[in-house]
């Protein structure tokens, strides 16, 4: 009799427990599922909006976690003010193993509308006109109006599988994007980036694994002249940065990208270091102090084989014994110390002439390291890159003790 007393109770208090977390959540935390789509949990910081995981407005910046047939396929922090997506972060798996689904239909958030709204996105209902977020209506003519079209931020050439790639169609994950930017220079790079993810990006199970974060600065003046539908921002600019570990290296390694949302021709979009595009970010942000991944590991843009590692392996002997002791510092209390000493040391002793030699040096001899290990390329890249592992070892003893 107890028993079943017990277990009526039990019952009792499952039902009484609030319903399954929602899809708009108070922090990406809140869904341990929701969180893996950043590199060691870690949101990025973008003062004044979202500050150690946590949202400065909380009535304006809503973080969605993607949900899509019962499962979270990436996460979006989005401005219900401007329209627009603040970022979208995923993690790169691979290339799609399917084609770019035809017909999709545009999707939107339902509980930006509503908190007890369906967590599902949801087809876009042509009819109407959303209080906090972009509808297909918005998106009407946009191209013989104002020159764009729909951008994502979470490429569908990045998503894996079907569904996934499905769910990118989600206008929450949309920014209004010049045409020729969209199509030419940007859709180039996220065929770059997707390449160098599948050669530098294969992780300790020999996965592709890589934490990516594709972000707009929307512009300043959101009024009829620049917005779509005189409800859409259209952003300034668009960023994206990649980061992931190199078991090949023993190291984590990443780049970054961005370009200005304007009409172009035949534009390139150069590999950048993540301390370059703080440098473009944090005016648009009050105080700067931008950090897109956590700032404790030692992070270098080119990687080269056997050369690179030597260094490495001696200023970082936690990351290079055992990768998985990485998941050790998971606990980030010096990041919110960090970003302030570490922005400007990084600027200050990586030149920005060094990541950019590299840059446009390297990008054909990377894909097959090995060919040229020994190339008076690697031996500059040691030269740049011991001074900086040098830093990036000191701010890592030192600042646990400190920080
Ligand atoms: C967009 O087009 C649809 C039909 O194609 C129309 O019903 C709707 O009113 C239009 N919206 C705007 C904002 O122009
Ligand atoms: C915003 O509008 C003002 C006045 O119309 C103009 O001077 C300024 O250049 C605009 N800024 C941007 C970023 O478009
Ligand atoms: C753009 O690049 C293509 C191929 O690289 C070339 O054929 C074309 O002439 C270029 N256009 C301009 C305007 O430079
Ligand atoms: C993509 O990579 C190729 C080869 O490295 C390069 O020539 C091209 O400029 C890159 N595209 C962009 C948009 O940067």
């Amino acid at each position: 009799m107890m028993g079943v007393l017990n277990h009526l109770s039990t019952l009792l208090l499952l039902s009484l427990l609030p319903p399954a977390l929602s899809h708009v959540v108070e922090k990406f935390s809140d869904v341990p599922q929701c969180k893996n789509f950043f590199m060691k949990g870690t949101t990025p910081n973008l003062p004044g909006i979202l500050v150690d995981g946590t949202v400065q407005n909380q009535n304006r910046y809503k973080l969605i976690c993607q949900k899509h047939k019962n499962i979270y396929r990436f996460a979006t922090l989005y401005d219900t003010t401007k329209r627009i997506p603040v970022f979208s972060a995923y993690t790169f798996t691979g290339p799609p193993t399917d084609c770019r689904p035809k017909h999709q239909p545009w999707m939107i958030e339902p509980q930006l509308n509503g908190e007890t709204n369906s967590p599902e996105m949801q087809k876009d209902s042509k009819e109407i006109e959303y209080q906090k977020q972009a509808g297909d209506n918005d998106y009407n003519n946009s191209i013989p109006i104002k020159g764009v079209n729909r951008g994502h931020l979470f490429p569908c050439s990045h998503a894996h599988d079907l569904d996934t790639q499905k769910s990118t169609f989600t206008l929450t994950n949309i920014v209004p994007q010049v045409v020729s930017f969209n199509g030419g220079s940007w859709r180039e790079m996220e065929e770059n980036v997707s390449i160098k993810l599948m050669t530098d990006c294969i992780n300790n199970n020999g996965n592709t694994e890589a934490y990516v974060v594709t972000g707009a600065v929307p512009s300043k003046n959101n009024t009829l002249k620049n917005a779509l539908n005189n409800r859409v921002n259209i952003p300034d600019l668009m960023w994206t940065a990649y980061c992931c570990y190199n078991n090949n290296l023993k190291q984590w390694v990443a780049q970054a990208h961005w370009g200005e949302n304007q009409k172009e021709d035949n534009k390139t979009l150069p590999s950048n270091t993540l301390a370059d595009l703080y440098d473009i970010l944090n005016p648009n942000y009050p105080g700067g102090g931008v950090q897109v991944f956590p700032e404790q590991y030692p992070i270098s843009l080119y990687p080269t084989t056997t050369t690179t590692t030597n260094p490495t392996t001696t200023t970082n002997p936690t990351t290079a014994t055992t990768p998985t002791t990485t998941t050790n510092p998971t606990t980030n209390p010096t990041t919110t110390t960090n970003p302030t000493t570490a922005t400007t040391p990084t600027t200050t002793t990586n030149p920005t002439t060094n990541p950019t030699t590299t840059t446009t040096t390297n990008p054909t001899t990377t894909p097959n390291p090995t060919t040229t290990p020994n190339s008076w390329k690697n031996y500059l890249e040691i030269i740049l890159f011991i001074p900086r592992n040098l830093y990036n070892y000191m701010r890592n003893s030192f600042g646990r003790f400190f920080g």
